[in-house]
């Protein structure tokens, strides 16, 4: 079974440790708009605005996020159903309510620059105001696809569960737990402040609920197999998804989320590499006729592979080839971090060739 989407935390950040500015921040000063928007606030918890809200969509990583796309929200007339009619009161209450964080003052440097940033993303047209039900789970949960739901999982819970629900340090790991099915249900619908200022109806929790437009109950039901099923486990790679083998890794570096399109110099490669966390690169749309000998995922810097290191305990090599039809892993050995690459290669070992490579970057 192949994993659609999958993980791609923007937003999960070293900022808990490198202080106000978080990673990337210019050094002194307010942090810009984008570290804002990208990376968990220092005066918040470990959640982003990248974790519940894409800038457009579909967004770069292919993860479909809790909330709305927030790229022309700036020129809407209203917000939450209408009942806030400015902006800064609305990314006030996610600040609040969702990030654990205080309020911005009009003249907090931090909102201005998140301003400018999503006054950037916006332009001048207009955008409607959004309208969305907060509703209670279908009454029945059962028969659904437990292998759809997974897919659909690591398209989209992903961003704060980790990958097959094995957890970040945004939200716990759902393997091996005993929740039944109209917990799980009444999670995805109606989480969020029992006493929220904004939202009706929540039943409790810091995750954020799923609008009815965000997540379909047909989806909610696949999710529901697919989380009662993974309960059996007791970790490891979850229900076997097309992940087997691969190793479990925290979320925490500032890469994660980049992306390197593969340039193609032979044997047909293709493909999108993005970082999905601390060790591991999964590649999409991945196209390689599977012919050579002794071919690996590659890490490297500056474009340079000679010196680099394999991320592939394999061969690529395969009868067929890859046709891009499901993604395709890569991992860090044990001894590197993403410190040490800034590029990926499809690397032809013995001739020291690279059939396809490109440097990563934010999407
Ligand atoms: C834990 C998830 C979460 C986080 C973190 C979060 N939000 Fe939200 N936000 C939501 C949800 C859920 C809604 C309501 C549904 C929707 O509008 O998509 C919402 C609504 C909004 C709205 C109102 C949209 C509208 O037109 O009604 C804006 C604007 C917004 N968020 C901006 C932000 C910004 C900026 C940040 C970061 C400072 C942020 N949010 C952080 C979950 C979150
Ligand atoms: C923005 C982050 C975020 C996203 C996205 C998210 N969750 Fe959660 N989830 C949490 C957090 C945090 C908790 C821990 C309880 C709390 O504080 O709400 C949680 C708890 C849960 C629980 C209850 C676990 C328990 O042991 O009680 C379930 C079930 C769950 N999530 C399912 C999902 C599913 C299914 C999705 C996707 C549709 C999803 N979550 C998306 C953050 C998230």
């Amino acid at each position: 079974m192949a994993l659609l989407g999958v993980i791609g935390c923007l937003g999960c950040s070293d900022s808990g440790t490198s202080g106000a500015g978080g990673a990337g921040g210019a050094g002194g000063g307010a942090p810009s708009g984008e570290t804002l928007y990208l990376e968990p606030h220092a005066d918040g918890n470990t959640f982003a605005c990248a974790s519940c809200h894409a800038i457009e969509e579909p967004a770069p990583d292919g993860i479909r996020r809790p909330g709305h796309p927030i790229g022309d929200a700036v020129n809407r007339p209203s917000f939450k159903n209408g009942q806030l009619p400015f902006l800064l009161d609305a990314v006030n209450s996610c600040r609040v309510e969702w990030m654990a964080a205080t309020a911005f003052s009009d003249d907090d440097p931090r909102w201005l620059a998140l301003l400018e940033y999503l006054s950037e993303a916006a332009g001048d047209s207009p955008a409607p105001a959004l309208s969305y039900q907060i509703v209670s789970p279908p009454s029945e949960l059962g028969g659904g696809d437990e292998m759809a739901g997974q897919a659909l999982f690591n398209a989209s819970c992903v961003v704060c569960h980790g990958v097959n629900a094995t957890g970040t340090e945004r939200a716990p790991v759902l393997v091996g737990s005993l929740l039944d099915a109209d917990t799980i249900g009444r999670r995805v619908r109606t989480s969020g402040a029992g006493n929220s200022a904004v939202y009706e109806g929540l039943t409790g929790g810091r995750m954020p609920f799923w609008a009815e437009d965000r997540l379909s109950d047909e989806e909610l039901v696949d999710l529901v197999a697919f989380v009662l099923a993974n309960e059996g486990d007791t970790g490891g790679t979850g229900g076997g998804g097309g992940t087997g083998g691969l190793r479990q890794c925290d979320a925490t570096h500032s890469k994660i989320g980049q992306v390197a399109e593969l340039q193609t110099f032979a044997h047909q490669v293709s493909g999108t590499a993005v970082i999905i966390d601390d060790c591991t690169v999964r590649v999409d749309d991945f196209v390689y006729d599977g012919t050579g000998i002794d071919v690996r995922f590659y890490g490297g810097l500056g474009g340079d592979y000679t010196g680099g290191f394999s991320m592939s305990e394999e061969d690529l090599r395969r009868i067929g080839g890859y046709d891009g039809s499901e993604p395709v892993y890569a991992q860090l050995p044990e001894d590197r971090t993403f410190d040490d690459l800034d590029g990926i290669s499809v690397w032809c070992v013995p001739v020291s060739a690279s059939f396809g490579d490109g440097l990563f970057t934010n999407p």
